[in-house]
C-alpha cells in the first residue's frame, strides 16, 4: 500500500479507471481534450492496477461524459470504468459496454468501401469480438482491430 502511486482525488467529474495500458491518449482525443484545451485533466499512462497488471487513467473535472463517448471508450479500452464524482463521492461506476453494430462510428480503412465514397452512406460495422476488439465491415467485409481502429468524431 506505501507503494500505491498517489493520485490527487477530484471534487466533481468523471474518472475513467482502468483503461488498457498506452491507450490514454486515444481517449482524450475521444473525450475532445486537445491542445489549447481548458478542462482541468488528470492523466496517468502505465500505472501498476491489481485488476490488469498496468493501466491508464484518466480524470476530468466538472464533466459528465456523455452515452457516445462511453461507447467510444469501449473501443479502445474494453475493460474501463467510468466513475461518476459528485462532492468528492463515486456516485455511480459503470463499466463501458459496447453494442453489437456500430453506425457512424468507425472509419473503414477500405478507401474503395461505399462509406468512403462521395454517396453519404454512414459506416455500419458489426462487432465480433469485444475483447479483443474485431470489427466486420457490413459493407465491404474489411476487418478492424483494436490497434486499427479509427474513431469518427
Ligand atoms: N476517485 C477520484 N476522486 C474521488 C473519488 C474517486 O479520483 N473523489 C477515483 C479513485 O482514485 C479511483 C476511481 O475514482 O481511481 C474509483 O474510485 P473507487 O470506486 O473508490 O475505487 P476502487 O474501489 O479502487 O474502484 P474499482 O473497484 O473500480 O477498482
Ligand atoms: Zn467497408
Amino acid at each position: 500500500m506505501a507503494e500505491e502511486l498517489k493520485v490527487s482525488k477530484i471534487k466533481n467529474g468523471t474518472v475513467i479507471d482502468h483503461i488498457t495500458a498506452g491507450m490514454a491518449p486515444s481517449v482524450l482525443r475521444i473525450l475532445g481534450i486537445h491542445t489549447g484545451s481548458s478542462d482541468t485533466v488528470i492523466v496517468a499512462m502505465n500505472v501498476k492496477s491489481a485488476q490488469i497488471g498496468l493501466k491508464d487513467m484518466v480524470k476530468v473535472e466538472n464533466r459528465v461524459l456523455a452515452q457516445a463517448a462511453v461507447r467510444k471508450i469501449a473501443l479502445v479500452a474494453p475493460q474501463a470504468t467510468v466513475n461518476i464524482i459528485r462532492d468528492y463521492k463515486v456516485a455511480q461506476k459503470l463499466k463501458v459496454e459496447l453494442p453489437t453494430e456500430l453506425i457512424g462510428i468507425v472509419r473503414c480503412p477500405n478507401r474503395n468501401c461505399i462509406t468512403n465514397s462521395s454517396e453519404r452512406v454512414s459506416s455500419y460495422f458489426a462487432v465480433e469480438s469485444k475483447d479483443p476488439l474485431a470489427l466486420r465491415c457490413h459493407y465491404c467485409e474489411a476487418l478492424v482491430d483494436g490497434t486499427s481502429v479509427d474513431i469518427l468524431l
